[in-house]
């Protein structure tokens, strides 16, 4: 039997159909504007999403010529969708990556405090979370909020699409602040502090659980059929995670894509947190420890193409000599989102710090991936404060794809990486939820005990990666040197 998972990112949805054995036999991917209507903002319409899920459906199922068994979807958590009554969308979405939300936040955080918040969800507040939106929401755009009907995240709006169910599935629900992740139910306190009512909210299930069957018209819109499952699917963080087999406790996860992930699976509920780090539910029914920063293959994307002007990412990359890897005297803040783990500031932004005279384009080409990569370690020392020593862990994402960074990545981090055979992530692991839903596999572990495989093993450079010890001291003084300037220039 055939399944198809969809992973609903941000740039593009990328749409996989799968084999019960794990054989990846086709892929489609179909992009779609990602807007910046203000300076931090980050919308989507989420009308994009569902053409570009159906024509990539029809696509993949040749016009409904190919049997599907089971479908689901992995997609970008945090995105507040909001419907009417009519189940119109009332306003684009609000992206994870949307930081608008700075007062909300702080307030949260703040004035509610971050002691109650982690009681009610085990989470404090973010600005990309979906709490602090509806909290923006209901005082800036009040005409909207009062029609909604139904609060959704991206990949429920293409479930409710597709079978008519409201449904969310719990790796997703915690990203929204409004769960209590450790009972997996929502938080009737953080309900009332943002004025919604549990009705306006999806029933939840597990991610590998059945959300419905496709119904006759959306049958007719993407070639799949009546008797196709669909799974409740997944954040996609936690469908990565599926994909790379970080499933087993302490196992971890890197995804370098737009954004830059660090995930470690855990069988219980953290008992030691920090609050840089999210506590949220897994796509197995279990749960995850979770550092996020929101721009991560991004910088790489942005300065090749919107700085140097190029798309020859190689060809820029080739032109780095190769001793400079670890004696880099420049160095890049890869905030250009602002950034949300370990530092949780709405207000920093990107910049490089050390130019000389003698600086070239290929210094600071190689800043840009280290400054991504000293980022990163800054998630795995938030990790380390939460008790959690991670020995490897798996490599995915855009940026997994790039030699050059991926060995930084070992060095810096000095940590051996592996890369999956399959680098299909979240789309992968939705199509391993799906085959759980549909029957074929008894449990999420199983399904990727069978189907995961590595390829390749990145062992870190001694050498590097002792150089890259005293640069990332380096690193760390910068955020704390410029944190209140940052604050002044926004
Ligand atoms: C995770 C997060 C991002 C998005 C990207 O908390 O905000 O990884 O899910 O799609």
């Amino acid at each position: 039997m055939q399944y198809i998972g969809i992973d609903l990112g941000t740039s593009a949805v990328k749409l996989l159909l799968v084999d019960d054995a794990g054989a990846v036999k086709k892929s489609v991917s179909r992009e779609y504007p990602l807007r910046f209507p203000r300076p931090g903002w980050s919308e989507q319409d989420p009308e994009d999403w569902w053409n570009a899920v159906t024509d990539g459906l029809q696509e993949l199922t040749e016009n409904g010529r190919i049997p599907v068994a089971g479908v689901s979807a992995a997609g970008q958590m945090h995105g507040l969708v909001i419907l009417d009554e009519n189940d119109e969308v009332i306003r684009p979405a609000i992206l994870w990556n949307d930081g608008r939300t700075e007062e909300e936040t702080r307030w949260l955080n703040e004035t509610v405090g971050t002691a109650l918040l982690q009681a009610h969800t085990g989470n404090i507040a973010f600005a990309g979370f979906t709490a602090p939106k509806l909290l923006w929401l209901k005082k800036h755009e009040p005409e909207n909020f009062n029609k909604i009907k139904k609060i959704m995240l991206p990949k429920d709006f293409i479930t409710y699409r597709l079978t008519g169910a409201f449904v969310s599935d719990y790796s997703d629900a915690a990203g929204t602040l409004l769960l209590n992740v450790k009972e997996k139910r929502w938080s009737k306190e953080m309900c009332e502090l943002c004025g919604v009512r549990e009705t306006q909210l999806p029933a939840l299930c597990e991610s590998y659980e059945k959300a419905g069957a496709v119904k006759p018209d959306a049958a007719a819109a993407t070639g799949l059929s009546a008797k196709t499952i669909v799974a409740a699917g997944a954040g996609d963080n936690a469908g990565a995670a599926v994909g790379t087999g970080a499933v087993i406790n302490g196992r971890c996860n890197l995804s370098i894509g737009t954004s830059g992930t660090v995930f470690i699976s855990a069988d219980r509920f953290p008992e030691k947190t920090d609050p840089a780090i999210h506590n949220f539910a897994h796509a197995n029914g279990k749960f995850h420890l979770m550092g996020c920063m929101l721009s991560a293959a991004s910088c790489n994307g942005w300065f090749c193409k919107d700085v140097l002007n190029t798309s020859d990412f190689g060809g820029e990359q080739a032109k780095i000599p190769e001793d400079l890897p670890g004696r880099n005297d420049v160095y890049f803040l890869p905030y250009l989102m602002g950034e949300r783990s370990p530092i949780n500031d709405t207000f920093a932004r990107g910049c490089f710090v050390g130019l000389r005279p003698d600086t070239k384009r290929d210094a600071m080409l190689l800043a840009v991936l280290e400054g991504v990569a000293f980022a990163i370690k800054d998630n795995f020392e938030a990790v380390k404060r939460c008790g959690v020593e991670v020995s490897g862990s798996t490599l995915v994402g855009g940026g997994a794809k790039n030699p050059l960074w991926r060995q930084i990545f070992a060095d810096v981090l000095n940590l051996p990486l592996e890369l999956p055979r399959t680098e299909e992530g979240p789309g992968y692991g939705a199509a391993m939820l799906a085959m759980v839903a549909a029957g074929a596999y008894p449990t999420v572990e199983a399904c990727a005990e069978k189907l995961v495989k590595i390829r390749e093993r990145i062992l870190p450079d001694p050498e590097r990666a002792a150089l890259y010890a005293g640069r990332y001291e380096k690193f760390r003084l910068l955020y704390p040197a410029l944190k209140e300037t940052f604050r002044k220039l926004a």
